[in-house]
């Protein structure tokens, strides 16, 4: 039996300088005081607000940026502030000064990430943000590593625990929609501006973030067709109930048959029997589809400080490797192209019905109006819905069906055309 060598060598304390105490941060400076096996040692946290209690050491803290990116001993950054603009500031300096860095700061990354891609590869320094993407699911790491060769058709999930919270308590507690937020926020699963969540830029944050890794696709967050759950009616929740079904806010990118991609995050209805049905509170779950494997279903904690800490903390961790995402499907697939250039069945139900643009649908399979509530169920495209504003307007919401994307429609309308040209309708 071969011997095994045992390592001769103490490996060095990897010395951090935090950024942020706050919910994540708390919990991250938590952790590594109380796992000596990382041999990691924080050295100093820059905050805000230097006029604040804390439960530390307060020669810890500074103001002051320069503090900690200028200090020769910090090798590595962790970058856990609320502010996107001041944290991609933080991240350029760090990452041009050769230090490592891990953030969960998903607005930053999804802003800047053209730029900081192009940084890691001319700097050649890590920049690693597990924490971001459903924060303790190890979404990126696998797409990077393991959908290398097996290409991935589909990625489908919910992806923002926040406003998953919130309709799981709508749903299954019938509490008010601001109730129900108002809990995310105490239990610290809601951003600090909580339009980031309720209104989908988050949810479109991460999307944007995961489509880079899974398809090569590098898009800004707006160019995504998405929305969030702020205007979704009682009585879109008691249809949703009447047809056993469940409404959840769903982030789903997948191949069409053109070569291009639909990506998209819209509150979604859902079947009883699909796996997303069974995700709740601020879980998140995503499904990954692809040739070979067929499907993958991820299942974890999507929000909160101790999964979110966990992810930071196995970024940190794999520093001590030299681990540094490789971005192979940027660097060696023709980048995929994103298009809305395809049909998508959805239900849009309005306070009145001349809010409804019905004539924006190819066709409309079900109308229905009763005591000042409308709805439509019909397909329309996509691109129609990200030109239009008319579903956007107050009291109008919008929920895709099951299996939304509908590649027969140009079949299915021109078969009602000329039924209606014989006079059959
Ligand atoms: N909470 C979650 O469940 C979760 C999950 C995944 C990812 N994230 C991401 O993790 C990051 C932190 O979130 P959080 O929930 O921990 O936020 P938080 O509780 O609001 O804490 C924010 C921290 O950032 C500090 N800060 C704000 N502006 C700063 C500046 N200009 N310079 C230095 N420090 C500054 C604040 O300092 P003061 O203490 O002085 O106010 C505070 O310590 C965000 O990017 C968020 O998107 C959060």
């Amino acid at each position: 039996m071969l011997p095994i060598k045992k390592e001769s060598f103490q490996k060095p304390v990897q010395s951090i300088g935090l950024f942020g105490y706050g919910t994540v941060g708390k919990a991250v400076y938590g952790i590594i005081q109380n796992t000596p096996g990382l041999q990691a040692s924080i050295e100093k946290i820059g905050i805000k607000d230097p006029g604040k209690k804390r439960n530390i050491n307060e020669g810890l803290f500074t103001a002051h940026a320069g503090e900690i990116l200028n200090n020769p001993c910090i090798h590595t950054i962790v970058e856990l502030i609320d502010d996107a603009d001041v944290a991609y500031q933080i991240v350029k300096d760090a990452l041009w000064q050769g230090k490592a860095v891990v953030t969960a700061n998903k607005k930053m990354i999804a802003a800047h990430f053209d730029e900081l891609w192009r940084l890691q590869k001319h700097t050649g320094t890590p920049l690693l943000y597990e924490g971001a993407c459903c924060a303790s699911i190890p979404i990126i790491r696998n797409l990077e590593e393991y959908y290398d060769t097996d290409a991935l058709s589909k990625i489908r999930g919910i992806i923002n625990g926040s406003t998953n919270f919130i309709l799981s308590r709508m749903q299954d507690d019938a509490l008010p929609f601001t109730e129900a937020l108002l809990q995310a926020q105490q239990l610290g699963f809601a951003e600090t501006n909580a339009l980031l969540d309720i209104d989908g830029h988050d949810a479109a944050n991460k999307l944007s973030i995961l489509l880079a890794h899974a398809f090569g696709c590098v898009i800004k967050p707006e160019s995504l067709l998405y929305a969030g759950i702020s205007k979704l009616h009682g009585d879109d929740v008691k249809y949703a109930n009447q047809r056993k079904q469940k409404i959840k806010l769903v982030a789903q990118a997948q191949k069409l048959k053109n070569g291009k991609l639909a990506a998209f995050v819209l509150p979604q209805f859902i079947e009883a029997a699909d796996e997303l049905a069974d995700i709740h509170n601020e879980f998140n779950g995503l499904i990954t589809e692809s040739h070979y494997t067929d499907k993958h279903f991820f299942k974890g904690k999507g929000a909160g400080a101790l999964p979110t800490a966990a992810a930071v903390l196995s970024d940190i961790a794999a520093l001590r490797y030299g681990y540094k995402y490789e971005y192979k499907k940027i660097s060696t697939q023709n980048s995929i192209q994103l298009s809305n250039d395809y049909y998508i069945k959805v239900y849009v139900s309005a306070d009145a019905f001349s809010k409804i643009k019905s004539h924006a649908f190819e066709y409309i399979d079900e109308s229905q109006s009763q005591y000042g509530y409308c709805a439509v169920t019909g397909v329309i495209l996509a691109q129609k819905l990200w030109e239009d504003t008319w579903w956007r307007q107050p009291g109008v919401s919008l929920v895709t069906c099951t299996d939304p994307i509908t590649p027969d429609a140009d079949y299915k309308k021109i078969s009602r055309r000329s039924l209606e040209l014989a006079g059959i309708t």
